[in-house]
Order: C-alpha cells, then structure tokens, then sequence
C-alpha cells in the first residue's frame, strides 16, 4: 500500500467500525510503517494556519517542529492542536495510541537554529513580502541546502519571495485553505524558477496527508482566489444597478443556480476585512483587469466597519448568529389572468409552452400579441427592455424569465420587468408561475438577469485561467469544487449549461453594458466554436 492510502486509511475510517480494535491495530501499525515523504517538518508561524498544517502533518507521521516569535502563540498552538487530537478521539475518529504518538510528534522550538534538522519549513507568518523573504534568507543559513522551503501565502509572489535567496529552486508556494483540516485541498505553486520535483514533491506530501495537491503557476491569487473573483463582484454589479437586493439574490443563486451560500452569506462569513482587500489585490496585481474589478458597495461598509458576520452586521443583521432575514413577499392574488403569448425567439420556447400549459395559462398562438396579452420573453444576456425594442413588443405588458437553466432543475423561477411594465402584468406574471408552488423572485431589468450573469462570469474567468496555462483544466475544477464548495467546477458549469449558450451570454452582456469585463475569453469562443467539452484537455 502507497503511503497515502495509508494516511487515508488511517484518518477516514469511523472508530466504531464492526471491526474494531483489530481494525485500529491495523491502521496504528500502518502508520508505524508509514513513512512521510519529510520526516521531520517545521510549521514556522503558528497562527489560525499553521496550527492546521502541523496537525496534518503530524498525523501523517512527521515530526514537527513548531516556531513563532510570540511564544505564547506557540503554546496556544500546541495545546490547541492536543485539543483537536482529543476531540477526534472522543468522536471516535483516533484512538488514545494515534493521539499520544501524534502529540509525541509535536514539538516547539524557541530559536530558529533549532529548525536545522528539518526537511521541509512551511511557512505561515504574516502577509508580509518583507517579513517572509527575511524570514526564508536567515533560514537559507540555518537549513541544509536540500531542505524544501515554502510558504502558505495566499496573494504574494513566490517568485518575490525567493528572489534574493541563494537558492530559489527549493522554493515553492504551498497553499492551505482555512480550516486546513477540512479543507482538503492544497495549490502548489512554482516560482519561476522553482524545481520541478520539488514541487512534484510536495504533491505527494500533500496526499500523504490526506489533501487533494493542485499545481498553479505563480499569478496573483493562483487558482482558487482568480477563480472565485466572478461570484462576488458580479452580484455586487446586479446590487449596484438596483437589480434586486442582497438577500434576492442570495436566494437565486442558491435555489436556481444551486450555490451552497448565496454571495452575500458568504462575504459576511468571510468579512469584508478579508475578501475586499483581496478583491483589490487581485485587481490592480492584473492591472486593472475589469473582469477582477471590486465594487464600491464593499469598499463603503469595509470603511464603515459593516464587516459580517463578525461584527454582528453585514449584508444581514445577526442575531445570537442568527441572519436576519425579511420574509419573501407571497405570490399576488390574480383574479383574472390575461392570455400569454411566448416571443418566437425565447430560450427554452417548447418547454416553457409546456410550463405554461402545465400552469393553466390560457396561450396565444398568433404571429403578434393581442392587446391583452402578457406577453413573455426569456433572453440571453440581453435585458428585457432591449428585447421588447427588437421584437416591437409593448414593453408595458412585456416580461422576461430567466430559462438558461432547465426549469425542472431549479428550486425558483426568476423573473424580470422593464421599466415600462405595469404592475398588473408583473403580478399576472408573478401569480401565474407561483401556481405550482414553485418559488418565483421578481427582479428589475438586467442583462442576463441574476444567474446568468454569474455564471457567465464565473465560467469566462476559468477558462482564463485556463488560456493562460494557470493550471490543467482538472485541476482547476478540483481546486474549485474542494476550495470554494462550488456545486460544481466552473468548467463543467459552463458544459452543463452549454458554452454557446454561456458565449452568447457573454457577447450579449457586452452590448447591453458597453464593459470589456464580459468580452469572452479566447479559449471558451475556440471550444463553443468547435463544439468541444470545457474539460477536454489540450495535447
Ligand atoms: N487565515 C486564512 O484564511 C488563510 C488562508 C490561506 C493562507 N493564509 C496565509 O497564511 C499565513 C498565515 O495566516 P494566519 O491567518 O494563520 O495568520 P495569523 O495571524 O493567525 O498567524 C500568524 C502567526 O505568525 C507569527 N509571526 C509573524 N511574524 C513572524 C515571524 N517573522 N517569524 C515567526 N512567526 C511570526 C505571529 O506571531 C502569528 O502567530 C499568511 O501568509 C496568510 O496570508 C491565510
């Protein structure tokens, strides 16, 4: 058995197994034979991170050493990580032996000299590039020359961070997620002038300690930060615009799009004081890139100290940690439903005439509306008002709905009004698709509506990321799928709902707001065009 199975092995099994006691045997003797790929390891910087990347490690069999120049931190670290250790033995998911030789593994250090026997130094200081090149040249002096040196952080250079030591081949960017213990996943990032096979052995390391290893080129925020810029700043866009609130939107990316946590949940889980400055970063790192660009909404309520969930407010209120939250408005009551004509041109038409016979609606046939009708459009990436323009429609009784997504594989319905749309047609409109049940949000005139414009976005910026040979194809949907809990990778996201559809999205956004930020990327118009999957892998 290759030693990360038996890392995985170890730690993955349930202790109340039907096995036993002679299962448990098996996995301490395991381990005993295990041997991690470094030996002995230094965690330098035993804040929030390196607290979890020691625990890792030593349960994969190394001896770690912990350094920080706050001895207390070190402490608390140690005592912490027992704690950790005890609570997976009280769950059953370690035994009193694993956690006594993991404890026995752990060790701290009170000068840096005594890091001199180590492997590998990972390094989780502060977000400094002064600090961590300081840090990394006085180890150069202590370390011997073979020993791997890398470091956690999330927006900095390995390449800067190497460049004055005297040998940045051993140098390599080892990116950790919070909390690294659950967090399975771990971007390995190549300086350029990184080794290969230090990188490919860090990799290894990574799996013997149970953790998914993605290979990333050193460019600002690697994979998983690039990737995850869509989401957030494009739902800012929508609130900016008056499009629909926080919580509507919230509430649309996770019932029709399928996220876990809404874009607002999440950046009152994350805080503002973390994820604005690194949309900031990013953005001017790429100089001013418009697909990256931050939103003044955040940069207003970082200032104003509206942080999250943290600080009991952000885009909700928080009670006993609890989110505040309005009830949705129920469905109109509609005493007399007008007739519904379908625009020849809407997406999905079949299906949404067979939606709207399942509704009850009472359908036009005729080339025009009749003067009547509530008239319905369902466009992509272009917003209702330009439809109805197109169309000749009378964009007082016109309506759109978003149909990029199956109806029947989605929890809400999402509709939109234009600026004309009487409020009897928006209710007729509202009431009709509310008739099964369904939830149904009402959203003011946007191009590509809500869920549209996300995945777009989302989808346009992987294969970016992919047209400038970030990483693989897969390895960019592992990153993504175990770093931001996507309900699926971004590629496969962009084949699910069709890279024509996501391409015709992308042009149409870019007429109806005159921003490069939705000019298509390369690589997706070359794959819509031939027809071939996001996940094909070049040769
Ligand atoms: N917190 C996260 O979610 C997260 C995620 C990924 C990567 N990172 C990166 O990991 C690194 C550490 O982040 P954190 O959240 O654990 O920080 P932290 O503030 O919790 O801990 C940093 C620790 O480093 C110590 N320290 C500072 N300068 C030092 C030095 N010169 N020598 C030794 N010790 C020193 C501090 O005393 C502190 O205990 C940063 O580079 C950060 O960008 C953080």
């Amino acid at each position: 058995m290759r030693p990360n199975e038996a890392a995985s092995v170890a730690y993955r099994r349930p202790h109340h197994s039907p096995a036993g006691d002679s299962e448990r045997r098996k996995r301490r003797e395991i381990i005993a034979a295990m041997k991690p790929l470094y030996a002995h390891i230094a965690v330098v910087g035993t804040g929030a991170m390196g607290r979890g990347i020691a625990q890792i490690a030593a349960q994969a069999g190394s001896t770690v050493t912990l350094y920080d120049t706050q001895a207390a931190a070190m402490a608390a670290a140690q005592q912490g990580i027992g704690a950790q250790w005890d609570k997976l033995a009280e769950k059953g998911r370690m035994d009193a032996a694993d956690v006594a030789a993991c404890k026995a593994r752990l060790q701290t250090a009170t000068s840096l000299q005594a890091l001199a026997g180590c492997d590998l130094v990972v390094e989780a200081i502060v977000e400094k590039l002064d600090v961590k090149a300081a840090l990394f040249a006085q180890l150069e002096d202590i370390v011997r020359p073979d020993t791997v040196l890398a470091s956690n952080t999330s927006s900095l250079s390995i390449t800067a961070i190497a460049a004055q030591l005297k040998r940045p081949p051993r140098v390599a960017g080892y990116h950790f997620f919070n909390p690294v213990p659950l967090m399975k996943v771990v971007e390995v990032i190549a300086g350029l002038r990184t080794d290969a096979a230090v990188c490919a052995a860090l990799c290894d390391y990574a799996r013997q300690m149970g953790h998914t290893p993605v290979m990333a080129q050193d460019t600002p925020g690697f994979i998983v930060n690039h990737a995850g810029r869509g989401y957030g700043t494009e739902a800012l866009r929508i609130v900016s615009e008056g499009v629909a609130d926080f919580a509507t939107i919230d509430r649309i990316l996770r019932d029709q799009a399928g996220f876990k946590l809404g874009p607002f949940e999440l950046m009152d889980l994350t805080a503002l004081d973390v994820s604005h400055p690194v949309m900031e970063s990013i953005y001017h790192q790429y100089y001013e890139e418009a697909r990256y660009r931050p939103s003044v909404i955040t940069a207003q309520r970082l200032a104003g100290g509206v942080l999250g969930r943290k600080t009991g407010e952000g885009f909700y209120r928080y009670e006993n940690n609890v989110a505040q939250v309005a009830p949705e408005p129920p469905a109109p009551q509609v005493v007399e439903m007008p007739p519904v004509w379908v625009s020849p041109r809407a997406a999905r038409r079949a299906e949404l005439l067979q939606l709207l016979k399942d509704l009850g609606a009472k359908i036009e046939t005729g080339q025009s509306p009749s003067a009547q009708a509530l008239t319905l459009v369902a466009p992509l990436g272009f917003d209702v008002t330009t439809v109805a323009v197109v169309e000749r429609l009378d964009p007082a009784r016109t309506v759109g709905i978003d149909l990029l997504i199956d109806d029947a594989a989605t929890r809400r319905r999402v509709l939109a009004t234009n600026p004309a749309t009487r409020t009897d047609m928006r209710d007729a409109a509202h009431a009709l698709f509310a008739r099964d049940g369904k939830a149904v949000s009402v959203i003011r005139d946007s191009g590509g509506f809500v869920t549209q414009r996300v995945v777009a976005t989302i989808v346009n910026i992987a294969a970016d990321i992919c047209q400038q040979r970030i990483c693989t194809p897969a390895d960019l949907e592992t990153a993504v799928t175990l770093g931001l809990g996507y309900p699926m990778g971004p590629l496969a996201m962009g084949n699910r709902y069709g890279p024509t559809n996501v391409l015709e999205v992308l042009f149409n956004l870019q007429t109806v707001y005159g921003d490069q930020r939705y000019r298509p990327s390369p690589w997706l118009r070359r794959r819509g065009a031939i027809g071939l999957s996001l996940l094909h892998e070049e040769e």
